[in-house]
């Protein structure tokens, strides 16, 4: 009967005799599930589109016209149903699909990593026959075969259940694994020499309901009754997917994406999903080192000499010449204890979360914030200006593919080339780079029906993409390229938010850089989106004192390191040589500061080159905190296994270095850097122990600007390019020879070589053709790198990945600049 009080969202069935609601539009195996009946399937998953597949979920249905079974995946809820899902013909229904099933499946359960947690197990044995009457042979195929680096295919275990082949279409975009061959020879398996290189290749291993995907770093390590788990967030980057955490015998040995509904849907990236390997490597920083004298090596050393090494150079120094770089690797509440040893105790606010290859901190701050589900309004619009999310952001791409395939958004990308959500893109422009500015006003100007050509891209291309939008914008904002400056960027944001109805998501990719700058590791600002100016009484008050003027950003703090005018550089989990846009600048300021000290869980290159004192962190899985995502949505990470060595948290080495210098930074837990927080932040006001504890998943959005101000435009001009020189595009991939990367056995061969992409059209001026090996030079350096033709690019650019294994490309850039232009000769 239909319900009364909501007649048009509600129906009325019944289930196995007792009357049940479900949702207008709602698939009868979800509203089973949801009032407490489980109907056993394999090929149904929530979050793809059903395809009755596997059979396994037929009920006996009678929805007036008599009973008949009727697979559930497939049939929405309908007024009057009546539904049985254990009369005799379902029973003998279930019974046949898991004896064919079983026919040639293999008996591998006591050597199968699916075993004691498989549904073709559990549910054989819920629903199953009991024996098999077949004795004849089984099918055979060569077990298992490695379709990539982290994953293995065992055809004899699959059920053909379609779930890896709709997730690589559907969700993923990446067409590479399929069914092949027919009838009884049908089999899943990827195109011959092609292996299933797809960032989104782990979450198949965790959707598939048997054994027959397994993922490299997990085969034959534990078994499910073995593990024991905790909820947490991934930290690889700001997207903030949920996770659980499984380990044994105190070492992490599984990481699974949790569905979320605000945030990643249950899918990761398989750099969220591996990274873990990075933490358990034998290269992990065990212990404090040091070194005897500037050539020597690094050394171990105990914590007492280590800190007092780091105290000594700390006190009396003159506050203007210590600067801090990094801290996007922290929980928030070590963000929160870094911020007030840097700004209340040694009294610096050259402190600064991002390496100058982000946003200004008071852009992300002081723009009309977007959470993923605004972006992902069906109907809405999405002006892509920043990185390729597919690169950068992998959970949020996913999402962002899901909304435009599925519900009607559409995306316009304002990107220096193509990106991996191109062939989905309503409209794809592409400014000169340094010019997206220019491209963003002109984009403007034609919805009131002025267009003119703008930044390369012809009026017409314009004035499309311009009548294209409707219905709520949501800008995805970041920095696309290193090679061009910040200021373009923040010129198309001021433009863009002049658009009615705008809000804007931030694209800054570094694990939790957003915690850190909502916590005040940002020149000039103080914890809770407030500056120095407008949070000075409040936290004058509670620190004792804070800086008087705004201090240097990292370009700022490596350029004064290099003149002689910073003394300390302390790096809290960066590596400036490698991700600072300029090297030559890194270089310098490392090499010119007088003391480098590092705080890191891993051993990067700017750690071993040039750090004199090494502090051992905590990771990630190995401490309590919480995270903040690029929403400003806070989450939980749980400690799940005792840090490595003697490493130590960082909230915790802030607040010994503090003791050590005579303060008492008063934090003695996580929960106690969280308390002050809320307390002295507008933002973080809700951010109690009880509402964490509610939203469970879903975590405790922390909306609002603070006191922090949309920014205004710097009308950057990127200067005339000369006839012999290309612009250069400079962009971050995935796996590139990042610490963690390199660190993780099974992923760390996936981090491609250089390459140059340039527009075939640009080919014979240059004289080179696909392949060539050509010199790129520009007014800081040079390198080489096989040319690589590519139709995304536009003419007069060259586009180079950051941090290859075999270069990087921050050897070319001019930091101080808006744009970088190269010569390419063929070498
Ligand atoms: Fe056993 Fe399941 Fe593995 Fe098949 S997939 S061998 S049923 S554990
Ligand atoms: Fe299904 Fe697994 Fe086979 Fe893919 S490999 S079709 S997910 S059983
Ligand atoms: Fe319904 Fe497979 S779960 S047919």
């Amino acid at each position: 009967m239909t319900d009364t009080h909501d007649a048009v969202s509600t129906v009325s069935v019944t289930v196995n005799g007792n009357e049940i609601e479900g949702n207008v539009g709602e698939l009868l195996i979800d509203a089973c599930e949801r009032n407490g009946t489980y109907i056993p399937r394999f090929c149904y998953h929530p979050r793809m589109t059903p395809v009755g597949m596997c059979r396994m979920c037929l009920v006996e249905v009678d929805t007036g016209r008599g009973p008949s079974l009727q697979p559930s995946c497939m049939l929405p809820v309908s007024d009057g149903m009546t539904v049985d899902t254990e009369s005799e013909l379902t029973k003998k229904a279930q019974d046949g699909v898991l004896e064919f099933l079983l026919i040639n499946h293999p008996l591998d359960c006591p050597v199968c990593d699916k075993g004691g947690e498989c549904p073709l197990q559990d549910q054989t044995m819920a629903f199953g026959p009991g024996e098999s009457r077949f004795i004849e042979e089984k099918r055979h195929f060569e077990k298992p075969i490695a379709i990539s680096d982290t994953v293995y295919l065992d055809r004899e275990r699959c059920i053909l259940c379609d779930r890896c082949t709709r997730f690589a279409d559907e969700v993923a975009g990446d067409t590479l694994i399929h069914f092949m061959d027919r009838g009884n020879n049908t089999q899943v398996n990827t195109f011959p020499n092609e292996p299933f290189a797809s960032y989104f290749s782990g979450n198949t291993v965790q959707i598939c309901p048997v054994g027959a995907l397994t993922a490299t770093p997990y085969r034959f390590k534990a078994r499910p009754w073995d593990l024991e788990e905790n909820l947490s967030t991934a930290w690889t980057d700001s997207v903030g997917s949920r996770i659980t955490v499984q380990s044994s015998r105190n070492k992490v040995l599984r990481v699974l994406g949790v569905d979320s509904d605000s945030v990643n849907w249950g899918w990761l990236s398989d750099k969220e999903r591996f990274a873990f390997e990075a933490l358990n490597s034998a290269g992990r920083i065990t212990q404090p080192l040091a070194r005897a004298d500037a050539d020597a090596d690094l050394a171990s050393t105990g914590w007492a000499a280590a800190m007092q090494t780091v105290v000594d150079v700390l006190t009396d120094v003159d506050p203007a010449r210590v600067g801090v770089i990094g801290g996007a690797r922290l929980t928030n509440e070590s963000q929160y204890a870094w911020s007030k040893l840097a700004k209340s105790v040694i009294g610096t606010d050259n402190v600064d979360a991002q390496l100058s290859d982000g946003l200004p901190a008071e852009v992300v701050l002081g723009l009309p914030r977007a959470t993923i589900a605004d972006a992902c309004r069906p109907g809405g619009t999405i002006i892509l200006v920043g990185p390729d999310p597919k690169e950068d952001l992998g959970a949020l791409f996913l999402r962002l593919r899901h909304t435009v395939v599925n519900d009607g958004a559409r995306l316009i990308e304002l990107t220096p080339h193509r990106t991996g959500l191109s062939g989905i893109a309503a409209h794809s422009l592409h400014p000169r780079p340094g010019e997206v500015g220019n491209l963003a006003a002109a984009l403007v100007a034609a919805r009131s029906g002025v267009a003119v050509d703008a930044a390369g891209v012809s009026a017409d291309a314009i004035a499309a993409a311009a009548a294209s939008i409707s219905g709520p914008i949501t800008v995805v904002l970041g920095r696309a390229s290193l090679a061009e400056s910040s200021e373009a960027v923040v010129d198309a944001a001021a433009a863009l938010n002049g658009l009615a109805n705008v809000s804007f998501l931030s694209a800054l990719r570094r694990g939790n850089v957003h915690g850190a700058i909502d916590a005040g590791l940002a020149p000039g600002l103080l914890p809770g989106r407030t500056t120095l100016v407008d949070g000075g009484d409040a936290f004058t008050k509670a620190w004792g004192s804070i800086p008087d003027a705004p201090g240097l950003d990292t370009a700022g703090m490596l350029a004064a390191a290099a003149t002689g005018d910073i003394d300390v550089l302390v790096l809290l989990g960066a590596d400036p040589l490698s991700d600072f846009p300029e090297a030559a600048v890194a270089e310098a300021g490392l090499r010119g500061a007088a003391t480098v000290i590092a705080i890191d869980t891993l051993p990067n290159a700017s750690v071993l080159a040039h750090a004199d004192v090494v502090l051992p962190a905590a990771a990630a899985t190995e401490v309590d905190g919480t995270f903040t995502n690029l929403e400003g949505r806070v989450s939980v990470c749980e400690q799940k296994v005792t840090p490595c060595g003697t490493a130590r948290a960082d909230w915790m080495i802030a607040a010994q270095i503090a003791s050590r210098l005579g303060a008492d930074l008063g934090i003695d837990s996580p929960a106690a850097a969280r308390a002050e927080l809320a307390a002295l932040s507008s933002v973080h006001g809700d951010l109690t122990e009880e509402a964490l504890g509610a939203a469970g998943v879903e975590g405790v959005l922390c909306a609002g600007n603070g006191s922090i101000i949309a920014p205004v435009a710097n009308d950057v001009t990127a200067p005339i390019n000369d006839a012999y020189s290309l612009r250069l595009v400079a962009t971050r991939r995935m796996y590139d020879a990042g610490t963690t990367l390199a660190h993780s056995p099974s992923s760390a061969g996936l981090a491609a070589s250089v390459e140059v992409r340039l527009n075939p059209t640009d080919f014979d001026k240059l004289g080179v053709s696909s392949g060539s090996l050509v010199k790129l030079t520009s007014s800081k350096g040079e390198l080489m790198a096989p040319v690589v033709a590519d139709l995304g690019v536009p003419v007069g650019s060259a586009a180079i990945p950051t941090n290859s294994p075999d270069a990087n490309a921050n050897r070319l850039i001019d930091a101080s600049q808006s744009v970088t232009d190269v010569r390419v000769e063929r070498s």
